[in-house]
């Protein structure tokens, strides 16, 4: 095979009290295209400044073929995607699921899923966004021996994902420093606790458990300053009686509802009391985790 196109979707990660260890797949997705070549290396669909050797789906695409001990040659890559970058919608994770599964499959599959999990998760660090985009769904996973383990939980079918995506960034290694060292046990306990019970309310479509559980003591609290309008749209949804929560590391917010009219209701409502332009994503989940989408 000389060619392969692997689709990757979007994804959210912590859902609240689920900090670096729950994550969703959604309905956007990136495409990227790997061609090998003889010589060289040709990045299109992106802005020049990600279209160097430092792009996230050569890295991992190099990586597997480090592992696999096979040769590196010229690969040309080219990038359709539809989530929005630096928004915490797991644009760098599809990123780097993409170049771990295209390097596979070009050459003959030899390493599983979880070989390839494994892999990216030593580059980003944690496997909350990447779980989702490799298995599709909700995951919860853990980090045991330096080794991520992910399990899928099922989820209701009534569930729409409202994501805010406002017309600002925020790179994920900035919203991580804002993050203490350290935890009271209090706030462990609280978020250990409300974590359980979101699983659970995701099974069940219960969205009063889902809008109490779905709170935050790790990450949320710290990062909420570094986004415009975070106070006023979380008091909106909260009392519209859907469950809100920080996408990823942000600055998208999360709105979970079972509620069809809310979406537009919301629309009606956010200018009103918002300072930026947010643009409202209505999602589903996404149960395909990446896959092939062409091969030649
Ligand atoms: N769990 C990560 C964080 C997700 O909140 O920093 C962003 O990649």
């Amino acid at each position: 095979m000389k060619r392969v196109t692997i689709r990757v979707p979007a994804t959210t990660a912590n859902l609240g009290p689920g900090f670096d260890a729950f994550g969703c797949a959604l309905s956007l997705y990136t495409d990227v295209t790997f061609e090998e070549t003889e010589y060289g290396l040709e990045i299109t669909g992106c802005d020049e400044e990600f279209a160097g050797p430092d792009n996230l789906a050569y890295t991992s695409y190099c990586a597997v073929l480090a592992s696999l001990s096979e040769e590196i040659k010229g690969v040309k890559i080219h990038i359709e995607s539809q989530i929005p970058i630096c928004r915490g919608l797991g644009s760098s994770a599809a990123l780097l699921v993409a170049g771990a599964m295209g390097a596979n499959v070009l050459r003959g599959n030899k390493m599983s899923t979880q070989g390839l999990l494994n892999i990216t998760n030593a580059m980003e660090g944690h496997p909350d966004n990447l779980a989702p985009a490799f298995f599709g769904g909700l995951t919860a996973s853990m980090v045991d021996n330096g080794l991520p383990v992910t399990v899928n939980f099922p989820l209701h079918p009534e569930w729409q994902f409202l994501a805010l995506v406002p017309d600002f960034t925020l790179p994920t290694h900035i919203a991580r420093e804002a993050l203490p060292a350290q935890y009271i046990r209090a706030d462990a306990v609280y978020n250990l606790s409300h974590g359980a019970m979101v699983l659970k309310a995701l099974e069940l479509g219960d969205e009063k458990l889902l809008r109490t559980a779905m709170q935050d003591r790790i990450h949320q609290p710290y990062r909420k300053s570094m986004i415009a309008d975070y106070d006023q749209i979380e008091g909106l949804i909260r009392t519209s009686g859907a469950a809100f929560c920080l996408s990823g590391a942000g600055p998208t917010l999360l709105c979970i509802t079972r509620d069809p009219g809310l979406k537009d209701r919301l629309m009606k409502r956010l200018p009103a009391v918002t300072t930026q332009q947010w643009e409202v994503l209505p999602l589903h989940v996404e149960f395909q985790g990446a896959c092939i989408l062409d091969a030649e």
